[in-house]
Parts: structure tokens; sequence; C-alpha cells
């Protein structure tokens, strides 16, 4: 292929460092599915991808804000309509929290439809008195702790792939073919959350809404307009399996640019973000919206130049700031960042994910995180905001529908104890459906001052 704008090619990132890639143990068998995934039908269009973008740009001056969450890592053995529909009903009674407390149209974007890869802190992992390849996500290999489960198999992005196709389809279904109208409001409530304190506040909020929906279709407003009976979700998933992402890119035959179409956005995680890094290079030349992880450790230097590389010519919607600082650090973290983007009259979209630095590990080994954490840190992340006269643009969870307990705490007090009732991610602890419920309310707040 020819290289494009500033010598960057779809396979460009070849020549820089990938960092967080699985040893595939077949070269040829890796080449096969890369050239028949490069020959399937793109996920998303552009057009949409473009859309979000569009979306996100209001996000930067505060006109909107971004709504991000689902699994930290999707299992092939999730992907069933149930899940998806938990998944989905939770993001909706959020975002529609957040619209009507908070005031607010928010972007919904899942972590869902291709969050299959991970990044992990180190190579093996030794269980009993074996070593193991980590488990990398279900497009790499399986969980179970034996060698033959844990070998990396590139057929798994294939699947990964079609359960992404899978997935798609049915939320397109759901959120166009009336599930997701707001007539519906009500029936998102979970039965498991409808009787708890958190599940009656929103039966609240919603028969309100469903007041006001009755009142304006009796005086003659048309009720037959998409944003009354659609809603507008996109995907995205950390950009991690480069092969994977250069295989689903494709041009775009209306303008001749280029998109990563496995994703309308897609994320460059904490461990892949090297400035001179094959992550970094690959992502520059795709023109969707990116997400960037930064954690506390960052150099205000590399932050410069990351969006320096990644948005060239500051188009706001283009970089989202995902700062994940954890609740003792971000009041340290934070400001200068932000100053320091501020000064340079950057257009960033800056989102807080609450989780990934409050995660700790009870006694008895389950990895967990509090919810009075969790909201601590979005509490702070608004207010520095709020302090530094900057624009606290979204939020990033890692969430489910269903009634896990991952995540101590919240209305139903979960305890270390409770944990192992039913815990089920095989990757970080969720926030289960009442807790992200409660946690849109209390961000409903916050956002309104
Ligand atoms: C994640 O979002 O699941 C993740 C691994 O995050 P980070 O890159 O911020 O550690
Ligand atoms: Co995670």
């Amino acid at each position: 292929m020819v290289a494009g704008a500033n010598n960057w090619n779809r396979s460009s990132w070849k020549s820089f460092t990938a960092h967080q890639q699985p040893n595939w143990p077949d070269q040829a068998a890796l080449d096969k599915v890369l050239k028949e995934l490069s020959l399937l039908p793109p996920l998303v269009f552009a057009g949409e991808i473009r859309a979000l973008k569009a979306l996100l740009a209001k996000a930067v001056t505060g006109d909107a804000f971004l709504l991000q969450g689902g699994d930290c890592s999707e299992n092939f053995s999730h992907v069933t309509a149930p899940t998806i529909r938990e998944t989905l009903k939770v993001l909706l009674q959020m975002a529609i929290t957040l619209t009507y407390a908070g005031g607010v149209p928010v972007i919904k974007v899942g972590r869902i439809a291709g969050q299959f890869a991970k990044p992990r802190s180190s190579d093996t992992e030794i269980i009993g008195d074996l070593v193991l390849p980590s488990y990398r996500g279900d497009m790499v290999n399986d969980p179970a702790p034996t060698a033959k489960a844990r070998k990396p198999n590139p057929k798994r992005m294939l699947k990964g792939y079609n359960m992404s196709a899978a997935t798609l389809n049915l939320l397109r279904a759901f959120t166009r073919g009336g599930f997701a109208a707001l007539h519906r409001v009500q029936a998102w409530n979970q039965e498991f959350v409808s009787q708890s304190p958190m599940g009656r506040t929103y039966e609240r909020m919603a028969r309100q809404i469903d007041q006001a929906i009755r009142f304006m279709d009796t005086i003659g407003i048309s009720m037959d307009t998409p944003q009354i009976n659609q809603a507008l979700v996109f995907t995205s998933h950390e950009a991690l399996l480069l092969g994977y992402e250069e295989a689903l890119t494709r041009i775009d035959s209306t303008t001749g640019d280029c998109y990563d179409c496995s994703a309308h956005l897609v994320w460059i995680g904490e461990r892949t973000r090297q400035v001179d890094g094959a992550h970094v290079e690959f992502l520059r030349g795709v023109l969707n919206p990116l997400g960037v992880k930064v954690g506390p450790d960052y150099e205000l230097d590399d932050i410069r130049k990351l969006a320096d590389i990644l948005n060239p010519d500051n188009e706001p919607g283009r970089l989202t700031l995902i700062t994940r600082f954890g609740k003792d650090r971000i009041g340290d973290a934070l400001p200068p960042l932000l100053r320091e983007m501020k000064r340079e009259g950057r257009n960033i979209v800056w989102s807080c994910d609450p989780m990934h630095a409050n995660t700790f590990t009870t006694k008895d080994g389950h990895k967990t995180r509090s919810f009075e954490d969790i909201l601590s840190e979005v509490r702070s992340f608004f207010d520095i905001h709020w302090a530094e006269d900057t624009v606290p643009g979204g939020v990033h969870f890692e969430l489910t529908g269903e009634d896990v307990t991952e995540c101590v705490g919240g209305a139903r007090d979960i305890d270390d104890k409770d944990l192992k009732i039913n815990y089920q991610t095989t990757c970080d602890p969720r926030l289960n459906a009442e807790q992200s419920l409660e946690v849109a309310f209390q961000i409903a707040e916050m956002i309104r001052r």
C-alpha cells in the first residue's frame, strides 16, 4: 500500500514497537486470518463515525456529555440476547437520568461489540506449579488455567469479529426498533432493581417523563420522531490488537479517508500510549474519534506530544483524554494537565474513568473496587473542572446490566463477604445495574452544580 499523508499507511505501525501483542505461535495461521478479516464487511460505517465525532465536539464545550460504559472484557459466552439487552438497558437508564435530572444531552457509547482483547501486567501467570501465558481476552485465548487453553489462537479474532457483528445487529435492532423509545423508560427498569431504593427513585423519574410525553402527545406535538422513538448508541473498545484493527480499517469511498471500522470510537490504553509506539502510529492515521487513557504517572510532555500527533489540526471531538488517576491522586494529577491543555488552547473531551486506579484485592482474593472510591474520584473530577473553569465532558465506567457482586458498597452495601455471591468477571470488577443507576443519579447532581 502506498504511504499517505506524513508517511502513514495501514501497515506503517509495523515499523514501531507494539506492546501487549500476543505471542501468536503460527505466523502463517495469523496471516490467513488477517487476510480473511480484511475482506469481510466493515462493522460500522464512516458516516456513523463522523456523526459520533460531531457529537463529541459538543462535549468539548459542555453542550453534550459522554457516557461510556460496559464490560472490562466481553466474553464470547456472554454474547446472548439477555446480556446485550441488560447492558443496553442500564446505559439507557443512566443516559436518561443524566439527561432528565442533569439537563444535558448524553452521548451513549458502549464498551461493547468488540471489547475482547486485554492488556496485562505480565506475559505469563503462575497458577499452582504451572507458568502459563496470561489470559489476554477472548479474542486471543481462553481463561481456563491450562497450557492448551492459554495458547493464543488467531481464529479467535474471526470469532470476535462475528460476535461483534451479532452484538451490533441486536443493538441496532433494539435501538431503532422501538425498545429504546421514550415511552418505554419505565420498562428499562430491571426487575431486581425496581424493588430497590434506586429503582424506586428511577420509577418516579420515569413516571414524570411519561407524563411529559403524554402531555406533548395530547397537545398534538408529533411523537413520530427519532428523538422519541429511537436511541443512538455507539460502540467502542481498546484498539489493542493492531493486526485486527488494521484488517478492519477501510477507505471511505465518499471521502477517500481511512476509518477503523471495527467500532465508532477506539481508545489507546495506559500501557500502549508510548509516543513512539505502534499504537499511536496506527491510530494517528484513522479518522475515528480517539480516546487515550491517562494514568497518574503521566509526563506532561508526552500528553502534549500525543495531542500533537493524534490531533494535529486540533479538531474538536477527535481526542478524548480519559483520566484514571485514583481518588487519592486526582487532586494532584488533574489540575496541571487541565491548565496546560487549556493554556495551549487544545480541544479535548475530558472524561473520567474512576475505575482503573481504584482497584484492590480483598483478603479472600477478589479483585474489587469500592463504590465510595469511584464516586469520590468522579466528585473530585467535577470539583476540579469547576475550579479550573474547564469542562467535565464525560465519564467512563466498567458496568453490567446483570445483578453481579463485584464492586463493594452502594445502596445495598455489598461487603467483602458478599462478593462471592455472584462474581462473574474474567477481568476487572464492574458496577452492577443498581450501582450504575445510583452513580448516574449522583452525577446528575454534579453536572447541574
Ligand atoms: C481498561 O479500560 O480496561 C483498561 C485496561 O484501562 P487502562 O488502559 O486505563 O488501564
Ligand atoms: Co478494565
